[in-house]
């Protein structure tokens, strides 16, 4: 019997990452969920065992980097010394014109939302080289199509992950990992409940996060004509295909123009 698949998760306890946890779950994976909110590890922990599936959680702050090294490496002696998938999860946000928000904060969101990538991919490198077909998949989002008003700082953690997603896919080839990036727009968890800007307001927030996990399972093994295309980045949702393939095909003007109507700005 070929031995079960894992998947590390950071921000596992809320929102995207615990219905991804969940999703990896009910199709057989052992699953490892890590997050600061150790309550909401917890109570995930039992919905995993309830679908019959392994679940190893634990605490962790994505910006200690040794914190990050030691969680992988018990992770992927837990699974068996191998590690199929790694998402880069864990994300902040906060919204409002630059200049109101504290140095502080924005300091904060750059540490977890480009750091904390980082940290896991450094973490999980060894253990994904030494599983065959390993993916790393990060959270990257729409508003690394183009820098968002009242989302500046945010915006350009996510352009961070997508520069590192793009260089990692052509780096870690040779070692046979795929390194992916999914971009939903907005989506309806604690990190959206109480953010209201311009774009929030002109396109609503449609996505649940269910939508994001059974596109990240889908992307994590996708079909012949994915994997021949190559594809790198996943827009999730047909809100952000749209806006993707827009700015791929339009003049940096009209771009530019469309995100300051749907801004409001
Ligand atoms: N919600 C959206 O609209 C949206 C859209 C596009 C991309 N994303 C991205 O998806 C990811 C998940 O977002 P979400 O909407 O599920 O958010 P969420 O706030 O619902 O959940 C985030 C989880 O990350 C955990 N976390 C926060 N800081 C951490 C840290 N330093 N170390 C470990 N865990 C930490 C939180 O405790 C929480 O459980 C983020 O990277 C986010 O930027 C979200």
């Amino acid at each position: 019997m070929s031995p079960k698949k894992s998947v590390f998760i950071t921000g596992a306890a809320a929102g995207i990452g615990r219905a991804t946890a969940l999703s990896f779950a009910r199709n057989g994976y052992v699953v490892g969920a890590y997050d600061l909110d150790e309550v909401g590890l917890k109570t995930l922990s039992k919905e995993i065992e309830d679908l019959g599936a392994t679940a190893v959680t634990g605490h962790l702050n994505v910006t200690d980097a040794d914190e990050m090294a030691q969680r992988v490496g018990e992770f992927a002696s837990a699974a068996g010394n191998r590690l199929d998938v790694m998402i880069n999860n864990a994300g902040i946000l906060i919204a409002g014109r630059f200049e109101e928000i504290a140095v502080t904060a924005h300091h904060k969101e750059i540490d977890v939302n480009t750091k904390g990538v980082v940290n896991g991919l450094h973490a999980a490198f060894p253990f994904l080289r030494a599983t065959p077909g390993a993916v790393v998949v990060n959270m990257a989002s729409a508003s690394a199509i183009y820098g968002q008003a009242e989302l500046a700082n945010y915006s350009a953690t996510k352009f961070f992950v997508r520069a590192m997603t793009e260089a990692l896919d052509l780096e870690w080839k040779r070692y046979d990992i795929r390194v992916i990036a999914m971009w939903p727009l907005y989506v309806q968890t604690a990190m959206t409940a109480d953010v209201r800007t311009g774009t929030t307001d002109s396109l609503g927030i449609r996505l649940t996060a269910q939508d994001i996990a059974d596109d990240i399972v889908a992307a994590v093994d996708p079909s012949l004509a994915r994997r021949l295309i190559h594809q790198v980045h996943f827009p999730v949702g047909s809100q952000a295909k749209t806006l993707a393939v827009g700015a791929r095909f339009s003049p940096a003007w009209l771009t530019r123009l469309v995100n300051k109507r749907l801004a409001h700005s």
